[in-house]
């Protein structure tokens, strides 16, 4: 009956509470680059003030030709488009259109077959994920992964530790410094749950979490990373209307905090109200590209849309 169909009820998109990352998704602590104990590369990564070579409005990442094949399907197909700094970019499209694939391309979990990522005036290159989340790249996933064993504050300073200054030695003889940056991550820490709305349940495991509750800790453990680019797919699976506007808040929020936002979300009408821009996806193509007011009158994305449910659809 209908030409594309959700690929996940809400119940299927989180069977369990919660699931540990499968591989090195983030960056642990015993995984912290001794480097990173030069005072410079440090204050390069650690800046409180995210240090960004481009201007505002400038392209922050540039994705061009981007091509992505699994054996004979192309799930991307030579896609190019911009995010600029400060805006919320929404990457909508009917299931299987190619977002989350864009977004592991762009977040280093697959290699692009062809094309080039540009971030923040450098090509990602062949970086490694951990090496793309230093870059300033964070991202949440459309199947909640968190430390189900952990409490909610310290699956957050697990991101905030990405950063830390400590060498190793310095965290074994727990220097004064380590002390201090010890602090400093759980005083972040804190400060992060209370931004996303879940400091009442800090010290709780994240498998305890409601499953709204879980998204939400999700994004703060993203941004700990003190990212350029906050990369959300779907944060509104499964959610009600009254908790998708609430979360949508939440989105606005993070932007006019600094951050520039990436969102994927199939349901068209959530997006309309939140992004800034729009880039649709059909088939590994780009079909569409706007403001969303233009997007939406868009006779390509009314019929890539068409058989969709209702409520995916303004
Ligand atoms: N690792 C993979 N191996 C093979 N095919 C994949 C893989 N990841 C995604 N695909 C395929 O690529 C297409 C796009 O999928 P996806 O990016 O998940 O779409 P969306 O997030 O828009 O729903 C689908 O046909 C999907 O089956
Ligand atoms: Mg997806």
């Amino acid at each position: 009956m209908s030409k594309h169909y959700p690929e996940q009820s809400p119940e299927s998109v989180n069977p369990e509470p919660v699931e540990l990352p499968p591989e090195d998704v983030y960056v642990r602590p015993e995984e912290i680059d001794p480097t990173l104990a030069d005072p410079e590369s440090v204050a390069a990564v650690v800046a409180p003030q995210r240090e960004i070579q481009t201007e505002e409005g400038d392209a922050l990442l540039s994705a061009h030709n981007l091509t992505m094949r699994f054996g004979g399907l192309v799930a991307l197909d030579d896609v190019t488009f911009d995010i600029n700094r400060g805006e919320i970019l929404g990457l909508i499209g009917p299931n299987g259109a190619g977002k989350t694939t864009c977004f592991n391309a762009l977040t280093g979990v697959y290699r692009p077959t062809s094309g080039t990522v540009m971030f923040d005036g450098k090509p990602l290159g062949r970086l490694k994920r951990h090496e793309i989340t230093r870059r300033g790249i964070a991202r949440t996933f459309q199947n909640i992964r968190l430390f189900g064993e952990m409490t909610a504050l310290e699956n957050v300073v697990v991101g905030t530790d990405a950063r830390h200054k400590t060498s190793v030695p310095g965290a074994v003889f727990r220097s004064k410094r380590h002390f201090r940056e010890e602090r400093d991550a759980i005083e972040r820490g804190m400060a992060l749950l209370e931004f996303v709305g879940v400091e009442a349940r800090a010290v709780e495991k994240a498998r305890n979490l409601s499953y709204g509750e879980q998204r939400r800790l999700e994004i703060a453990r993203a941004l700990a990373t003190e990212p350029k680019l906050l990369c959300l797919d779907e944060p509104a699976a499964g959610f009600n209307p009254s908790e998708k506007s609430a979360l949508m808040d939440l989105i606005r929020k993070i932007r006019e905090d600094g951050y520039t936002v990436l969102l994927i979300e199939h349901d068209m009408r959530l997006v309309m109200g939140v992004t800034d821009r729009i880039v649709v996806l059909e088939f590994g193509r780009k079909i569409a590209e706007g403001p969303p007011k233009d997007v939406r009158e868009n006779p390509a994305v009314i019929a890539a849309y068409l058989g969709v449910p209702d409520d995916a659809i303004a």
